[in-house]
């Protein structure tokens, strides 16, 4: 161990980091040398209780053993099989596997290598169903505000987050967005999901009437939207998005690549929330974070629909040199395993009272203006500083990550994510060490 430590590069000017204040960063590096569980080491020697889950996907832990000696051994056996024309065995036993935890009707699974690429992934399928079902017309995408769906061309235009699609031209054409669902006024300190804003969705009506439903393939939505700073969906919210979408003959896609495997108490959000979705996009959780992977699940009837015309003949021209990757097939066992034997998947249910309690005790501490929360996530919106937005949670970051404790900042929002495996008394550590940050001068 020792000598990872003071492992400063002492030249870190090639790589330009993604999401980072590179040129802050570099004057101040924060690296983890190690992890272990709930834990990282950082190159100073010091342990970081890991609130976030890496970056929302580490959902077991770190440094899991079976999944670690599952990508040993199949590292050593079946390095790489080609993914177009040819496959391997591990690829289509994940594919099962996945389908006997997913929501009730997603038969099938499409291999990706990140969220972005599940997102793309699904659109496109969304688009070319259409069209194999004769209603060609239907090429519309909708999306919501302060959405993300990745960094990718479809996932930004979909997406609504303006600081990640301003620089980059006019996008894809033919999307438009609902408005988002954050309404502090209404629901701030709610806890669980807030009474006010169902309503929301007949803003999908007014969408349809104006483009006319014969243009719209697809609505695509973060059942919980993560990224843009955990905003909840009210109650029936998701449940009227569904109805809309069924009675204009509209595809509903889930991104789930957060909320997917077990961050709210079920293994989708689509369960916990009772809502069919016709596509669900996953990522992260599903190899734990550890070998890029990701999954899209579709219906029978979208599947089916492209099981046409002469056999020799691809149905559906799309896929990755890495989609179904041997050795991520293997980190994606090894992770269903571990969820499995630990009931991971359904652990945030029984924590979630918990972890509610705790979080709300911070509602006394300064400039707080909202809590919420659901399942295992958590976010705390603070008022941010006059002038210069997004400061004070980039600061309340960096004293935290000082204490040993790692958040997750977007905006002047702080989000939590801790792996499934957190005990109470790291709960109790957690929201002690944030109080400390919250308390001192950010
Ligand atoms: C809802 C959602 N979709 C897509 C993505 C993109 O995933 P990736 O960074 O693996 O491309 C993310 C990442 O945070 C996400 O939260």
């Amino acid at each position: 161990m020792s000598d990872r430590m003071n492992a400063t590069p002492n030249d870190m000017r090639a790589f330009w980091m993604p999401f980072t204040a590179n040129r802050q960063f570099k004057k101040e590096p924060r690296l983890f040398v190690a992890s272990q569980d709930m834990h990282y080491t950082t190159h100073d020697g010091r342990t970081v209780l890991d609130g976030t889950a890496g970056l929302w996907c580490v959902n077991a832990g770190h440094c899991r053993p079976k999944i670690t000696e599952a990508i040993r051994q199949q590292a050593g056996e079946l390095d790489y099989a080609p993914a177009f024309q040819l496959g391997h065995p591990k690829a289509f036993e994940l594919a099962n596997r996945l389908i006997d935890i997913a929501p009730e009707g997603m038969e099938h699974v499409l291999y990706t290598n990140s969220g972005s690429e599940s997102v793309e992934t699904a659109l496109k399928v969304a688009l070319a169903y259409q069209r194999v079902k004769g209603q060609g017309s239907r090429t519309r995408l909708i999306g919501r505000e302060r959405g993300y769906h990745g960094v990718n061309f479809g996932g930004i235009s979909v997406g609504g987050i303006v600081a990640n699609r301003k620089m980059f031209g006019t996008l894809l054409t033919g999307v438009d967005h609902m408005p988002h669902t954050h309404n502090l006024s209404k629901n701030a300190f709610s806890r669980g999901l807030p009474e006010h804003g169902a309503d929301l969705a007949s803003e999908l009506e007014r969408i349809v009437t104006l483009h006319d439903a014969s243009t719209i393939a697809a609505v695509i939505v973060e059942p919980v939207a993560g990224s843009t700073g955990v905003l909840l969906p009210p109650k029936g919210y998701l449940q009227k998005l569904r109805e809309i979408c069924t009675k204009h003959g509209i595809l509903l896609i889930f991104d789930e690549v957060i909320t997917g495997f077990g961050r709210l108490g079920t293994p989708f959000a689509a369960q916990y929330f009772d809502v069919k979705p016709d596509i669900i996009t996953t990522a992260k959780g599903l190899t734990n974070g550890v070998i890029p992977m990701g999954a899209v699940f579709v219906t029978a009837e979208i599947h089916d629909a492209f099981m046409n015309g002469p056999e020799h003949m691809i149905e559906f021209f799309h896929g990755y040199t890495y989609s179904g990757n041997p050795i991520a097939c293997a980190a994606a066992l090894g992770t269903l395993d571990t969820y499995k034997e630990e009931g991971l998947l359904t652990r945030a249910s029984e924590l979630a009272s918990y972890w509610e309690d705790a979080l709300h005790s911070l509602k006394d501490c300064p400039h707080v203006i909202d809590i919420r929360n659901v399942g295992l996530i958590g976010a705390i919106e603070l008022e941010p500083i006059a002038g210069e937005p997004t400061k004070r949670a980039f600061s309340a970051f960096l004293k935290a990550y000082e204490k040993g404790l790692l958040i997750r900042t977007t905006g002047d929002i702080i989000a939590l994510s801790p792996p499934l495996i957190i005990t109470k008394a790291q709960i109790d550590e957690l929201f002690t060490k944030l109080r400390d940050v919250l308390m001192h001068n950010i």
